[in-house]
């Protein structure tokens, strides 16, 4: 059978024998593993649960339902927050600004849970999931069968930082990262983060068609509520609005490793894109995240921003963050408003074209 799949060393198509993928020219063997092609040849392990528990999960996932697993092992015993997360049905709905058509290939990178990919399937011809995590991945085929999804497929894939996708070049019309873009320098201690990151965003082009789109959801570098104290990907606060090389001391010093999970600001991920041959993105401001969507709307259109806002700083948790809102954005003039929001706002949508 003739496939989809490269050997990710040599990129020679790889063949369908013996229950898994064999590469003609290297004779690597890429076997199945549950059912789920397995291209990765080292291990990395990133997610809210540990094996063990995943395990568990699993075990529950298929007796009792997906749903059933995610509230009352994620939800009840880690944190309930990560229901909405794992199953929230507005997680993809970033496709509202997405070229998406019903013939689309798209390939959802560091797929999770799957709430991307299970969001974008029925609106394409078929979602591609890769994670490096064999479990979630395992979660993500039973949960697609379990909700008759029958156009998602699980592979499991090499870290993101050696840029090798198990892919023959202009594969996708369309490739997701989805919270994943910064973690992509903290499986390697090789070379710079934005150096990985412009690796794996090539590798992003590679394997996109010509004129392909690369989705980006990722956080601000300087999001307003880094500068209130919540905690960065690495567990610390404030190293994100630090200048790298103090954030990675401070991180050596209290986490015995240095600083890798980069996020930029949006002129900085406009450098990153280019740096990896995409044209300049459309960028777009989810309200209040992109992790859990509510509202979208493009980030360099200044009056709905504004009236966003304007109306957003109402529902504000704390009365402080309110207040500060209000005192911000309350009579100030569109085009400031617009401006601050694109400094302070949480995250990114960002949605690049690849140049040929
Ligand atoms: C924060 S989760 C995002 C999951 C999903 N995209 C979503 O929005 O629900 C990050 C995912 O990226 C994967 N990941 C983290 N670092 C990675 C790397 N270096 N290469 C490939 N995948 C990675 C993790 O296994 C995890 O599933």
């Amino acid at each position: 059978m003739v496939s989809m799949f490269a050997c990710p060393f040599c990129r020679t198509v790889v063949r369908f024998q013996d229950e898994g993928y064999l590469c003609p020219e290297c004779r690597r063997r890429y076997p199945l593993d549950d059912g789920i092609p397995n291209f990765s040849s080292r291990d990395h392990y990133w997610n809210h649960l540990a094996p063990d528990q995943m395990e568990f999960m699993l075990e529950i996932t298929r007796s009792h339902g997906y749903r059933y697993a995610v509230e009352n092992i994620l939800g009840r015993f880690k944190d309930p927050e990560l229901v909405r997360y794992a199953l929230g049905a507005n997680r993809a709905d970033f496709r509202s600004v997405l070229p998406i058509t019903s013939s689309c290939h798209v390939a959802d990178l560091g797929a999770g849970w799957g709430a991307v990919a299970c969001g974008l399937a029925p609106h394409c011809a078929q979602v591609t999931a890769m994670d490096t995590n064999p479990y979630t991945l395992r979660f993500l085929a039973m949960r697609a069968e379990q909700e008759g999804i029958g156009n998602i497929s699980p592979v499991r894939i090499d870290p993101l930082d050696d840029s090798r996708l198990p892919f023959c070049d202009s594969t996708f019309d369309l490739v997701t990262m989805n919270g994943v873009l910064e973690y992509v320098g903290s499986a390697t201690e090789a070379g710079s983060p934005f150096e990985t990151q412009v690796r794996c965003l090539a590798e992003c082009r590679r394997v996109l068609k010509p004129h392909g789109i690369l989705y980006v959801g990722i956080e601000n570098r300087f999001g307003y509520l880094y500068f209130l104290g919540t905690r960065d990907h690495n567990g610390l606060r404030y190293t994100s609005l630090m200048p790298r090389t103090l954030a990675s001391a401070i991180a050596r010093i209290c986490k015995g490793e240095p600083y890798r999970t980069y996020t930029y600001s949006y002129s900085g991920y406009r450098r990153l894109l280019a740096e990896a041959g995409f044209r300049p993105p459309a960028a777009f401001i989810a309200v209040p995240n992109y992790r859990d969507p509510r509202f979208i709307v493009p980030a360099d259109d200044n009056r709905a921003i504004t009236y966003l806002v304007r109306r957003y700083a109402a529902y504000l948790r704390r009365r402080s963050w309110r207040w500060a809102a209000r005192l911000l954005f309350g009579h100030t003039p569109a085009a400031v408003c617009g401006a601050m929001a694109r400094a302070l706002s949480d995250s990114f949508l960002l949605v690049a074209e690849a140049g040929r």
